[in-house]
């Protein structure tokens, strides 16, 4: 609910635990005044202070009063440059060469609903939305910024968008534009980043703020696998269950920038957006730019919570499942069974072994197309390799679906490799400036994405693809970094927009797909888990979770994906063993357990396990496919740690009325006389009693106060599944 006091210029932002609020003051600045647990409201500006800080100075406005300060004052929206020393929110250069930025409330306006963001993913939704927007201006510069707030009530969500809007008759560069700033009055707050590299993403850090800035980034004009474009504030004693903490997200799956200043008055700025790094973009008059969507989420009772609800929030109202409601497939995918070794027989062979143990979807993945044989070429020729594939799609496609199966298709639209036919007529289609040769990234280069032509020939491409047979899934992958960012269509002055047009360019042609296949299910994809970001689940619903599909690795993975991102959106199988990329050896039943919290499929040749194996996995999939609601769609409950190496990691999904539950564990390594050892449930309705496995009957405050009592684990990373039910 929002509550707009017009005559105190108080703006009051209620969700069903969480309060925001801002105020316009006398003099137009828009200060921060409260974000925390629900309160009743009021004018919370009495909780700001005045005083007069040296070097911190004094608007001109003031004359010589010195006890207001824009350094020291909570702001909405940093200005830059004219008195607030703190990390701007906005940058901009008109032609005088200025870079100041002084922004006054101006008006504001309510809406119900949802605001859009035209080509940028948003959270959708209907009445259950309101919208408040709140227009600043730079009064010199001409420069209109309009802050946009849709408050989503039952999911504590907050999101956030930025247009600034050139209304002079210069044109100004906008050298930057955070999507959020959050000025946090409270002491004592911890940092939470997830970060990593290829193959192992996601590994939560966390650190006390220190004085002076902290920040991750990327700047490889994708999210990255390196830092991910979620971030946490918290307190010291924040844990699963308590404890005040932020969740921000970016909608966006490009270079962004997230940086938490702890300031001289020890005070906090959290700000997120799309990074200033050769970032600069010309408004010409009369012109916007929108930054992306920012979404918060604050629980006043613990990490879990605020997962929670960032859950059903993607869930609901961000993903555009193409099944919405229907179960998705569970898959059978053979990179990893043949990688670029492969023809039309093999992959029937594998599908063949698969369909009779329950999978529903045969993915072909990357080799079968140009002259793919290795990856040092191919990339770039959308057209079927008739030596591997000899009738092509129209002939292949058939004969999986006989088997019951449907049929999905791996691509990587957004490269070239030198050794293709469309390289050789299009090299100014890669991204790089002249008389410099770029650096190669699994030898291979970047299509210019921000050009519409290319774009175009993508697209038709990709169409070609789709209308020739019968295809219901589309893993869009995407293995490397960008670098010598500099594109032929852009003039010397514009370079700087590139990066942000080419994220624009893969968000366009990923829309055009949904609209014009709208059964069509997109798994992303970028080596893994490079690209996994709420940007990208706007357009993709599942996004291939990591490279590294070793169960025990994939523990650590998917707990720090799991702090803002849905199981549904994990895209996770059960691979060989030994591990190819740990060279680990784990059980199929912990493999299985592990994938089945993500999308679940496996990719590996089944035709190649033992009799005992493939009962197993007609077993997992048949309880995959029976507990799919509740894995899905259920509450996710983190039950330990991964990073403290326990001696387990555990994690449950609990329905929303909590009439049933699946409790997962994984032990770790094993030693000799281990202690006795309970696990504690949580989630549970302590006033419901529950059947475990079928047997007994034990109330939910037991469960969760007291425990599961664990058995003794003989070997390495062995695995537990409870189903709880209330009786
Ligand atoms: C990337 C993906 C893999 C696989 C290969 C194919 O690494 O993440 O799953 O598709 O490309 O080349």
């Amino acid at each position: 609910m929002i509550v707009v006091d017009s005559e105190n210029r108080v703006f009051t932002l209620h969700t069903q635990n969480t309060t925001y609020q801002m105020k316009a003051d006398r003099y137009n600045v828009l200060l921060h005044t409260w974000y925390g647990p629900r309160i009743s409201g009021g004018d919370l500006s009495y909780l700001i202070q005045y005083a007069d800080r040296g070097f911190s100075p004094n608007p001109n406005e003031l004359g010589n009063e010195r006890d207001y300060s824009l350094d020291t004052l909570p702001q909405e929206y940093s200005t830059c440059g004219v008195g607030d020393f703190r990390l701007p929110s906005i940058e901009f250069e008109p032609e005088d060469g200025s870079r100041l930025a002084d922004l006054r409330y101006v008006e504001h306006e309510l809406r119900r609903g949802k605001y859009s963001l035209e080509g940028l993913p948003a959270f959708w939704g209907g009445d259950e939305w309101e919208t408040l927007i709140i227009r600043m201006e730079d009064a010199s510069a001409k420069m209109l910024v309009e802050l946009y707030y849709g408050v989503l009530e039952a999911r504590d969500l907050i999101t956030r968008a930025v247009r600034v809007i050139n209304r002079g008759e210069q044109t100004v560069q906008l050298r930057r534009c955070a999507s959020l700033c959050l000025d946090v009055q409270r002491e004592g707050l911890d940092f939470i980043t997830f970060d990593g590299c290829h193959a192992l993403e996601r590994n939560l850090n966390r650190s006390p703020l220190r004085p002076g800035v902290q920040s991750v980034e990327s700047v490889r004009g994708t999210s990255s696998h390196h830092h991910n474009p979620f971030v946490i504030l918290c307190d010291h004693s924040a844990d699963e269950d308590h404890g005040l903490c932020y969740g921000a997200a970016l909608l966006y799956s490009g270079n962004f920038l997230a940086a938490a200043e702890r300031t001289q008055l020890e005070n906090n700025r959290l700000l997120l957006g799309v990074n200033p790094y050769h970032f600069c973009w010309t408004l010409f008059p009369g012109e916007s730019f929108t930054a992306p969507e920012a979404a918060l989420i604050c629980s006043p009772g613990g990490f879990g919570q605020m997962s929670r609800q960032f859950h059903r929030a993607i869930r609901d109202n961000l993903i555009r499942d193409p099944g919405a409601g229907k179960r998705r497939p569970v898959l059978i995918n053979n990179w990893e069974a043949t990688e670029f070794t492969f023809n039309a027989e093999k992959l029937v062979d594998i599908a063949r072994s698969a369909a009779p143990l329950g999978l529903e979807l045969f993915v072909m993945d990357d080799g079968w197309f140009g002259t793919r044989d290795t990856d040092l070429s191919g990339l770039g020729d959308w057209i079927v390799n008739r030596k591997k594939l000899p009738g092509g799609l129209e002939a292949l496609v058939p004969r999986i679906r006989e088997l019951g199966m449907s049929f999905g298709i791996w691509v990587e639209p957004e490269m070239v490799s030198e050794n293709s036919a469309l390289y050789r007529a299009h090299p100014d289609w890669a991204l790089g400036a002249p008389r410099r040769p770029q650096s190669r990234g699994r030898s291979q280069l970047v299509l210019d994405f921000s050009r519409k032509e290319v774009r175009e020939h993508i697209y038709r491409a990709m169409k070609d693809i789709l209308d020739s047979a019968d295809i219901s899934y589309v893993k869009w992958d995407m293995n490397r970094s960008l670098s010598d960012v500099w594109s032929a269509a852009a003039s010397a002055d514009r370079q700087g927009e590139v990066f942000h047009r080419y994220v624009l360019g893969v968000y366009e042609v990923l829309e055009r797909l949904r609209r014009d296949y709208p059964q069509l299910l997109i798994e992303g994809c970028s080596g893994g888990g490079g690209r996994f970001d709420a940007g990208m689940l706007y357009y993709t619903p599942q996004i291939w979770c990591s490279d590294n599909t070793d169960a025990i690795d994939r523990l650590r993975i998917q707990y720090g994906t799991s702090f803002c991102y849905p199981v549904s959106a994990m895209g996770s199988h059960v691979s060989a063993v030994p591990n190819a990329q740990t060279g680990r050896s784990v059980s199929i039943e912990t493999r299985g357990v592990v994938a089945m919290s993500g999308t679940f499929g496996y990719e590996m040749d089944l035709g190649r396990c033992t009799p005992e194996e493939r009962e197993t996995i007609k077993r997992q999939t048949a309880f995959f496919k029976a507990h799919y609601d509740l894995i899905q769609n259920g509450d996710y409950y983190r039950l330990s740690d991964p990073f403290q190496d326990g001696p387990y990691t555990a994690w449950a999904h609990v329905s929303p009325n909590k009439r049933e539950a699946l409790v997962c564990l994984v032990s770790g390594a094993v030693r000799a006389a281990s202690p006795f050892r309970t696990l504690p449930l949580r989630g549970l309705d302590p006033a419901l009693a529950y059947q475990v496995n079928g047997q007994g009957s034990w109330p939910g405050d037991v469960l969760m106060e007291a425990g599961w009592p664990l058995p003794m684990f003989w070997d390495d990373y062995q695995s537990m599944q409870l189903y709880l039910t209330a009786v």
